[in-house]
């Protein structure tokens, strides 16, 4: 479908505006005080615009655990995780919050019940520096300390970041991490990471996956990161994997990890499969 330049330009303040309330509310951090609360997918089924089905029938439980998601490329992860986070609304089933149905709830209160989402593609903010988002993320202003202990994390230094303006000055891989940078310092009880990887260099993601590691051990919350990276799978509680809009496979990392590693996805087309094999 050809997409015009009004649409692009919806669609891009669309996102933007979600970007921003995100981090317009306060922090409010939800202790689970001992009881384990789920996040539960019921029947979810998402069609696109033109109709075409993109989730099928998912129904999941999340609880507080770090889960990765993954699977081929189009196979809906991007999808689920804007649907869980409020950015799509499903077309068909219920998300509930600790037992609450959040599936009509905007993006700004789920963002207060204390949802995070980091974009697979960080979206520019002309105008706004790295120390007002900081600032919007954590619901006060920032010490310089503060903003050390933060972009410290993905291996950025505050003295050369802060006064940054969020435009495309920077790096799309300084973007991912400043992105990631923001929902860390929320620690909100619903993390969702969408390829964190992506664009980082080889270093900042061996350390990303240490900070997901120290995050689990110190939030007592719901990580679900969408990654195609073995390190990722490796660190999780549990795996899910998403194939052509459907749950392939769902359990803890020991059952569903090893079976992963042996399948190689080359759809059914002949063509690509010889192509993958080498033949
Ligand atoms: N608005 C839309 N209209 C039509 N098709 C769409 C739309 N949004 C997503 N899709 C399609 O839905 C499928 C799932 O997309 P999604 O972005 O969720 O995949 P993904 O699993 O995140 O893939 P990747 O690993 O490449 O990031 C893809 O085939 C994509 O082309
Ligand atoms: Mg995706």
């Amino acid at each position: 479908m050809k997409e015009t330049a009004l649409g692009k330009r919806k669609a891009a303040g669309t996102v933007l505006g979600c970007f921003v309330l995100f981090f317009q509310i306060h922090k409010r951090s939800i202790r689970s005080n001992g009881v384990n609360r789920l996040l539960t997918l019921q029947q979810i089924s998402y069609d696109s615009e033109d109709a075409k089905e993109i989730l099928h029938d998912i129904s999941l439980e999340f609880q507080d655990e770090f889960v990765a998601i993954t699977g081929p490329n189009g196979g809906g992860k991007s999808t689920l995780a804007k649907i869980i986070a409020g950015i799509l609304k499903p077309t068909a089933g219920r998300i509930f919050w600790d037992g609450k149905d959040i599936t009509e709830m905007s993006i700004t209160d789920r963002a207060r019940m204390g949802m995070s989402y980091a974009f697979q593609q960080p979206v520019q903010f002309k105008g706004l520096r790295v120390r007002d988002l900081l600032k919007l993320a954590a619901g006060k202003d920032s010490t310089f300390r503060d903003a050390c202990d933060v972009l410290s994390e993905v291996g950025l230094c505050a003295r050369d970041y802060i006064d940054r303006d969020l435009d495309g000055s920077l790096s799309g891989g300084e973007r991912k991490r400043i992105e990631i940078a923001m929902v860390l310092a929320r620690k909100t009880r619903v993390s969702v990471f969408d390829e964190p990887e992506a664009g980082i260099d080889l270093w900042s993601f061996q350390n990303l996956t240490r900070v997901f590691e120290k995050l689990q051990k110190q939030l007592n919350g719901c990580i679900l990161v969408i990654s195609h990276q073995e390190r990722i799978l490796e660190i999780a509680d549990k795996i899910l994997y998403l194939k052509d809009g459907h749950v392939e496979r769902y359990g803890s990392r020991a059952e569903i990890l090893p079976s992963l590693l042996q399948s190689a996805e080359h759809g059914t087309c002949q063509v690509m499969k010889e192509k993958m094999e080498g033949a």
